[in-house]
């Protein structure tokens, strides 16, 4: 076991060395490719996503339409602060009256879609004229792309009708000019659903979609949706593409949802219950979202699962354990007598996801369309809770039942908030399979605390590092994030996975930076961060190797190294970083396999503060080229990089 003393005295050299001028070195990385130390998780590197910056509705979720089931309101608290904007159960509809018609409109609920689904858009049209209806303005306009297809479904039910009874929607530009038209004819005094297929004849980024009719009566609209058909791999209530794109070229191997601080909630009231968010889409109880505005769930744990499914991505479901958010005031908890349902909504997400389709809640899987279990191994108890009495005490409860139900399943627990690991006591005691912990923090913390694991007891708990970030997109944020991933994979033998938070970020919509992915309507931005999170992700190997790393003098290395074995591709890795900005020169040996000379290189380097932006997203990418190798050889690790180099044992 490494000394504590040595790693910090280590850490604070560093820190120091990284503060002081940098010079030019030399430093001698020496791995020993026959001795193993420890087996890497085969799930070390995933992903955390939690609906902040607009990640589901407006991001990930393929939906086009905003506010379509007119259930918006105005977000209470932190919410409202946190994005600047207000919200109204008319937010991104208006009013359309053409060619003399007129009409007034209003959200009701008196003659609701359903009880989850209570408000509605009633329209009392009494002047016909050409066309009298709404249009709806998406998340700051529609994109289209011309010959691409959407499906456009909604429910309509009207009253007192005369004149023409049937409804025109269009996808149209702000001067009215159409991109795509189609009728639905039939709408009658009861709640019916009208589906149609538009194909867009222009490309742009500014469209809404536009419900009129001719007649004249009332007219109520509900649920009121348009999709892409290209969505991921063609699912219908399906994901962005591109998005999903970016994710699956990451290599993940888990998926961490749906939060972060939405699962518990900004109080009881808005915690997500995973049964809300499961079903038919006009069956499911939208929530408001403590990041300052709406989720429809129409991004739910059935999407969640097929996600993963899709990505090959174990899924790692959270769920909040009766307390809510404990930075928000006032705490709200969960009386004792009243958690029961509570842990019932643990024990049935284990069997919504694995159970069979005769069981309650498996058969709810089937009719979505899944009669295959999902799989599920693990189960994440609570967010970042903080250290309270009634954590303590409702904790327990939760791993009691879990374990006693369903012994197969493996409990995640929480440490609390920040490195300080406030309930890894706890967690210790209650014996959970792996313990989450969460930081962000400046890049030198990253940096210094890469040693952070070398002490940790083995006997505990494993870490999840399930959320964490140097507080930036730099290349140098980067760069510190591999440094410390060096450490985590040193450790393999107790990290069991982590994952960098929070994931995406929609342009214009953002309550929290610094994010891994950002994108607009059209475009996607990886950080430098998504490609260190991708060489790490695509490059773990099974097995560490024993190495090190010296330097003549007194001075410490201003490097960091892992290198692993990658048994099945029988392939060496090895991984240093710089996070200096003076190139170092290294002789590298690579001792104990005979091995291919022609080698892999890849490399993350440029300016210290580069930044990817929506104008020049490839400022900063790993770049990827063949080198030369020898037993011993001399590389020059170049100023602030993470580079990878794989070599084939022959
Ligand atoms: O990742 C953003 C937030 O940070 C998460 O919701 C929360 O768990 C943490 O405080």
């Amino acid at each position: 076991m490494p000394n504590p003393s040595i790693n910090l005295a280590l850490a604070l050299a560093s820190a120091a060395l990284l503060a002081a001028p940098a010079r030019a070195t030399t430093v001698d990385i020496h791995i020993e490719c026959n001795k193993p130390t420890v087996a890497l998780s085969p799930h070390l590197y995933g992903l955390f996503f939690e609906d902040i910056n607009f990640g589901a509705d407006g991001g990930l979720y393929a939906e086009l339409i905003q506010n379509r089931s007119f259930e918006y309101f105005a977000v209470t608290g932190d919410g409202k602060e946190k994005t600047g904007r207000t919200y109204q159960p008319l937010t991104a509809w208006e009013k359309v009256e053409r060619g003399g018609g007129h009409c007034d409109i209003a959200v009701e609920k008196s003659q609701p879609l359903n009880d989850k689904n209570p408000s509605y858009l009633s329209l009392k049209i009494d002047r016909a004229g050409t066309a009298v209806g709404v249009s709806n303005s998406g998340f700051d306009g529609i994109r289209l792309d011309e010959g691409a297809r959407y499906d456009v479904s909604l429910y309509a039910r009207s009253a007192g009708w005369s004149g023409d009874a049937s409804l025109t929607v269009a996808l149209e530009l702000a001067d009215g000019t159409v991109c795509a038209t189609a009728a639905f004819t039939g709408v009658g005094g009861d709640w019916r659903k009208f589906t149609g297929v538009l194909t867009a004849n222009k490309t742009t980024d500014d469209a809404r979609l536009v419900v009129t009719t001719a007649g004249q009566g009332a007219l109520a609209l509900d649920m009121v949706s348009l999709f892409p058909q290209d969505t991921y791999l063609g699912h219908k209530n399906g994901l962005r593409k591109d998005l999903v794109e970016a994710l699956k070229d990451l290599g993940p191997q888990f998926l961490r949802f749906p939060g972060g601080c939405i699962t518990h909630g900004f109080g009881l009231d808005n915690a997500y219950r995973w049964k809300d968010s499961v079903g038919d889409v006009a069956l499911r109880r939208p929530n408001w979202n403590r990041w300052g505005y709406h989720q429809t769930y129409g991004l739910g744990y059935f999407e969640y699962f097929l996600l993963c499914e899709d990505l090959g991505m174990l899924p790692l479901p959270v769920v909040p354990v009766g307390v809510s958010c404990g930075f928000n005031k006032p705490y709200q908890v969960v009386p004792m007598d009243q958690l029961q349902p509570w842990i019932d909504d643990a024990l049935d997400l284990i069997e919504f996801a694995n159970g069979p389709v005769t069981s309650k809640w498996g058969a709810v899987r089937a009719k979505m369309g899944h009669p295959q279990p999902f799989g599920m191994q693990f189960i994440s108890l609570g967010n970042e809770e903080h250290d309270t009495p009634e954590v303590r005490e409702r904790f327990p409860h939760f791993v009691k039942a879990i374990r006693a139900a369903h012994p197969e399943i493996k409990i995640v627990g929480t440490s609390g908030l920040g490195p300080k690991l406030p309930l890894y006591d706890m967690m210790t005691q209650q014996k959970v399979y792996s313990s989450d912990e969460h930081y962000y923090e400046k890049p030198e913390w990253f940096i210094a605390n890469q040693h952070r694991f070398d002490s940790f007891d083995r006997n505990r708990p494993k870490i999840f590092v399930g959320e964490y970030a140097s507080k930036g997109n730099t290349l140098f944020n980067a760069v510190a994030e591999a440094a410390y991933l060096t450490g985590v994979e040193r450790n393999g033998d107790l990290i069991d996975m982590t994952c960098y938070a929070p994931l995406f970020a929609r342009v214009g919509h953002t309550q929290w930076n610094p994010n891994l992915i950002y994108f607009d309507k059209r475009k996607v931005v990886k950080t430098p961060n998504y490609y260190v999170q991708q060489l790490f992700a695509r490059n773990k190997g099974d097995v560490y190797l024993t190495n090190s790393v010296t330097q003549s003098g007194d001075a410490p290395p201003p490097i960091s190294v892992a290198a692993t074995l990658d048994r099945s591709a029988r392939e060496v890795i090895v991984k240093v970083v710089n996070p200096t900005t003076e190139p170092v020169d290294a002789r590298i040996s690579l001792q104990g396999v005979k091995l291919q000379p022609q080698a892999k290189l890849m490399s993350l380097a440029g300016g210290r503060d580069a930044v990817n932006s929506v104008e020049h997203p490839d400022t900063i990418k790993t770049e990827t080229s063949e080198i030369t190798v020898a037993p011993e050889f001399q590389h020059q690790i170049p100023a602030m990089s993470v580079q990878f180099i794989r070599v084939k044992a022959l």
